[in-house]
């Protein structure tokens, strides 16, 4: 807002128009030089002056005319009234719209998400999908998109085939019911311990998989109870991730439909033969050629995703497909969206792959193969300990600990992630993440609980007050309109209007007024890192304000206003959270 009215005061002083300026204004990046920067080199070849000389000229003008500004190189800086500014600025923050953007305008934005593989640990990598997934699904939603998420199981393949050789020669129903994941890790790594030892178990698993797609009775039973039991157990982790999907719709769901794309891609001349395979070349996109069908006659992953992405297109009325999925995929997405773009789908150009970098839990790595795996609930529980650990340490009294230990635990591992740039990697320290300082999910959990506590003592107290105001009314002094009662020495102060805003406050302020512009930033990147940082920033200046300027004993109308900028940090900093995806505790 105050960048608005930048743009409007410096207009009449130079060629471009407010919305030209507004994309050239800048914060400044430091406090004391102002609120406002207007960088004047752009000016330069159409007025055929030199910057610095525009600067001081548009500074002059406008001291003219009664604003703050000065010249400072090729930048003029302008300063706000802080007294007249700061009530408009914290009446922006109340409008019910304050924070919604029309980006979308309505588009659906289908959001390929989580989509963890059956039979198999529901890994760091489909964390990072997970949690980024559902962010962006928020954010989508609060800047005007239709958000639809899809959790695109991985319940199909020739893995299945090894999967049911393996259960067949060496599990049981007792097992598998009892911890289905590992147990169905265990039977996989066998499986390829012995395949190494006795070649016919490949052919075996492969018949196996044959007979599934061709509907096999005992195949289909076996497969269906894997995914079952596997679902109850990623069910547990999204209920404790707080993580919803419009649609559950699997690999295996496209199985009826990929015969119809298999022959369209024949019908449009796209599929040639390649040792014994079908598929798609690519040469032209400097790809290799686009699997579709295997040697042994089945599809494969990429045959899927086609049939897939035309489903949420025709069917789910897609006006955009996105894949947050592992960077480790990027060629595969390059070759479905150039196979889609050849069979001549001009909304190829609106899917788009949104990879993000490795993760690390303390040094290990993910790997199925070998079964050296981290569990996702193992380090969900390890983090819940920690924080029950901190909590019972910083505040013994609290009530429910385990329950805000849960939303501090599962808080940080979420919180921790999305904080990075997606596509970093990242080597995560359960310690670091979990700590109530730095830039942690804890660090602005624990802010917005002190703020919550700060306004119950200030309402406490204000109570008091307003007892004793009502015995002084008795005696004929009343209080001024909406006053909330305050002792009789405070009042008729007005010279305290000159220090109203403060240094910490009205820094605050500014920034919970710039939420706008982060939530443009996050959604045109696809990165909720700018939130998450953009979270930290207002938590931190809230803490320095909360530390430099008093709340409780300050005087009434300078407390009233503290008390809304208090209230306005709380507001923004649960509300991001929750479009993180971590919830915000009222007392830690
Ligand atoms: N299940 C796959 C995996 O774990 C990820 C699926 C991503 N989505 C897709 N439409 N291909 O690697």
């Amino acid at each position: 807002m105050l960048l608005k009215h930048a743009a409007s005061v410096i207009a009449p002083f130079t060629n471009l128009t407010e919305e030209e300026i507004l994309r050239l204004l800048e914060v400044p990046p430091k406090e004391e030089m102002g609120d406002a920067a207007f960088p004047c080199f752009s000016l330069a070849k159409s007025l055929k002056k030199a910057p610095d000389m525009i600067a001081g000229e548009i500074a002059a003008g406008l001291k003219a005319s009664g604003v703050d500004a000065t010249a400072s190189g090729a930048y003029v800086n302008i300063r706000f009234d802080r007294y007249e500014y700061a009530p408009q600025l914290l009446d922006e923050l109340s409008r019910e719209t304050f924070g919604k953007l029309e980006l979308g305008q309505g588009a659906r934005v289908v959001i390929d998400m989580s989509s963890p593989n059956i039979a198999k640990p529901f890994g760091i990598g489909h964390l990072r999908s997970t949690v980024i997934g559902a962010a962006l699904y928020r954010l989508y939603n609060e800047a005007g998109y239709n958000s639809v998420s899809v959790n695109h199981l991985g319940d199909w393949g020739t893995q299945f085939g090894k999967q049911i050789a393996a259960y067949k020669r060496w599990g049981n129903e007792e097992e598998l019911l009892a911890d289905p994941i590992r147990n169905s890790l265990e039977l996989y790594v066998r499986f390829h311990e012995e395949a190494e030892k006795d070649p016919s178990l490949e052919s075996e698993a492969r018949e196996w998989f044959r007979k599934l797609e061709q509907g096999d009775e005992e195949a289909q039973r076996l497969w269906a109870f894997f995914v079952k039991v596997s679902m109850q157990e990623f069910n547990r982790m999204y209920a404790r991730l707080n993580v919803e999907f419009d649609h559950i719709l699997g690999e295996s769901f496209y199985n009826d439909k990929m015969g119809a794309v298999v022959e369209e891609l024949q019908a449009k001349g796209l599929l040639e033969e390649s040792e014994g395979a079908l598929v798609v070349r690519l040469d032209e996109e400097n790809m290799p050629p686009c699997l579709i069908i295997k040697k042994d006659g089945t599809t494969i992953y990429p045959t899927r995703d086609l049939a897939t992405a035309i489903y949420r297109h025709d069917v789910m009325q897609a006006d955009r497909l996105v894949y947050v999925v592992g960077g480790e995929q990027k060629l595969h997405f390059s070759q479905v969206f150039s196979v889609l773009s050849k069979m001549g789908y001009a909304w190829a150009a609106a899917c788009e792959h949104i990879p993000f970098g490795l993760m690390r839990f303390e040094g290990r790595k993910m790997s199925t193969r070998r079964g050296k795996v981290v569990f996702l609930q193992e380090v969900l529980d390890e983090a819940v300990a920690r924080a029950l650990n901190i909590i019972k340490e910083k505040n013994p009294n609290l009530e429910q600990p385990e329950q805000v230990a849960e939303a501090v635990g599962v808080g940080a591992i979420i919180f921790g992630d999305l904080r990075n740039n997606r596509m970093n990697d990242i080597d995560f320290s359960l310690e670091d993440a979990v700590s109530f300082e730095g830039e942690t999910g804890p660090y602005v959990q624990y802010t917005h609980a002190r703020i919550q506590s700060v306004l119950a003592r200030v309402a406490d107290t204000t109570l008091e007050e307003q007892d004793t105001s009502v015995n002084v009314m008795g005696n004929t002094v009343a209080g001024r309109e909406g006053d909330e009662g305050v002792p009789l020495n405070e009042k008729g102060k007005e010279e305290t209007a000159a220090i109203h805003v403060g240094d910490t406050s009205w820094a605050l302020l500014k920034l919970l007024c710039d939420y706008p512009t982060y939530l443009e930033k996050a959604v045109l990147r696809n990165e909720p890192s700018v939130i998450a940082k953009y979270t930290i920033d207002v938590a931190q200046a809230f803490n320095r304000f909360y530390h430099a300027e008093r709340i409780a004993d300050a005087p009434s109308d300078i407390k009233a206003f503290r008390v809304r900028l208090a209230q306005h940090t709380a507001t923004r900093l649960a509300y991001n959270l929750s479009l993180l995806g971590v919830q915000a505790p009222e007392r830690m």
